[in-house]
């Protein structure tokens, strides 16, 4: 780990200590060669797909980002009394948008003195915490870059803590991974600290469908993306033309599949992998799902990874639901 102080209210850890090259080719291996073919989703994410998603959280179509964004404006001050937090942990903080709105409200309640950002990208927490300490003034910042599941655990107490994880990235997950994916950051939690969840909610289906599939095509680029960073990573060759993009809503599953459908037949080499497979015309590679909950399995995930719903925040048109939880 490397520590760097960058002034007088800033700290930030870097943990280079990813994932094996290795493991990430196994990885790789087995979603390619699995039935379905699927690409793992975190490569959807490089500097480029951070700024497609950004330009997602835009469309007129993508409803959530929003949606959630109001309905945290509207709960912040009571979010900040019932946990009556002073340190804010916010995973996967991104551009810190919507964590102004907590800021905020911490600081009117004379709560504020300890913010962690925590994410991969190293640029963008370096932004945000110079940023931030512009804006707050005795706020301390204490960034992370590294992956959350491994550094929780490194943070100083800052007093009472409310970790965040919003945008319903959770549903990314599959439900067991969910589940041991917030079993862990339970494990790193004191007993009393505060989680809020946010969680998409299951909707009219077509309404579900337009936000994955835009008129604009931003989010067929953003899918077709990963194909772009699985050139430059191990040099596969898969042409963007040769795919489409599908987004549907898998009733049974929950949850919207986002696909990359081989238009033709075609031979796919993945050099770095030592990997060579025929894709069938029509076949499909599953790049992304995005479960949506409801009330109850919300609050099942969350009591199945240790923690005890306290309050159930949601919009009018109950599009998106925050979580407030405890561990016990
Ligand atoms: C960042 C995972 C919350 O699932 O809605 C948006 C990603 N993918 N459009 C989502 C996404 C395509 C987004 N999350």
């Amino acid at each position: 780990m490397n520590r760097v102080k960058e002034d007088k209210n800033i700290i930030i850890d870097v943990h280079l200590d990813g994932q094996e090259p290795n493991d990430l080719h196994a990885e790789l291996r087995t979603a390619l060669t699995s039935t379905p073919r699927s690409l793992p989703t975190k490569y959807l994410y490089d500097d480029r797909g951070s700024e497609l998603f950004e330009q997602i959280c835009e469309l007129p179509e993508y409803y959530q980002t929003r949606t959630e964004s109001k309905l945290l404006s509207a709960c912040a001050d009571q979010l900040v009394s019932m946990s009556g937090a002073e340190e804010l942990v916010e995973l996967g903080s991104g551009a810190a948008t919507k964590t102004r709105l907590l800021l905020d409200a911490m600081a009117r309640a004379q709560q504020l003195r300890f913010y962690v950002p925590f994410d991969v990208s190293e640029g963008i927490v370096r932004r945000v915490a110079q940023e931030l300490a512009k804006e707050y003034d005795d706020l301390q910042i204490h960034g992370v870059v590294g992956d959350f599941l491994a550094h929780l655990e490194h943070i100083p107490e800052g007093g009472r803590r409310l970790v965040i994880f919003l945008g319903g990235t959770i549903g990314n997950l599959g439900q067991e991974a969910a589940r041991s994916f917030l079993s862990s950051i339970q494990k790193e939690m004191a007993s009393g600290d505060f989680f809020l969840l946010g969680v998409q909610l299951e909707t009219d289906i077509h309404r579900l469908e337009r936000a994955y599939n835009d008129a604009q095509g931003v989010t067929g680029q953003f899918n077709k993306n990963i194909l772009h960073v699985m050139q430059k990573l191990v040099g596969a060759t898969m042409n963007p033309d040769a795919f489409q993009h599908i987004a549907l809503y898998n009733q049974a599953k929950h949850r919207i599949e986002m696909w990359l459908r081989s238009v033709k037949e075609q031979k796919i080499d993945v050099p770095g992998i030592n990997l060579s497979f025929t894709l069938k015309k029509g076949e499909y590679i599953l790049t992304e799902i995005s479960t949506k909950y409801d009330r109850p399995r919300a609050e099942t995930l969350l009591e199945q990874s240790g923690f005890q719903l306290v309050e159930w925040f949601t919009d009018p048109e109950q599009l998106m639901g925050l979580a407030l939880a405890r561990k016990p």
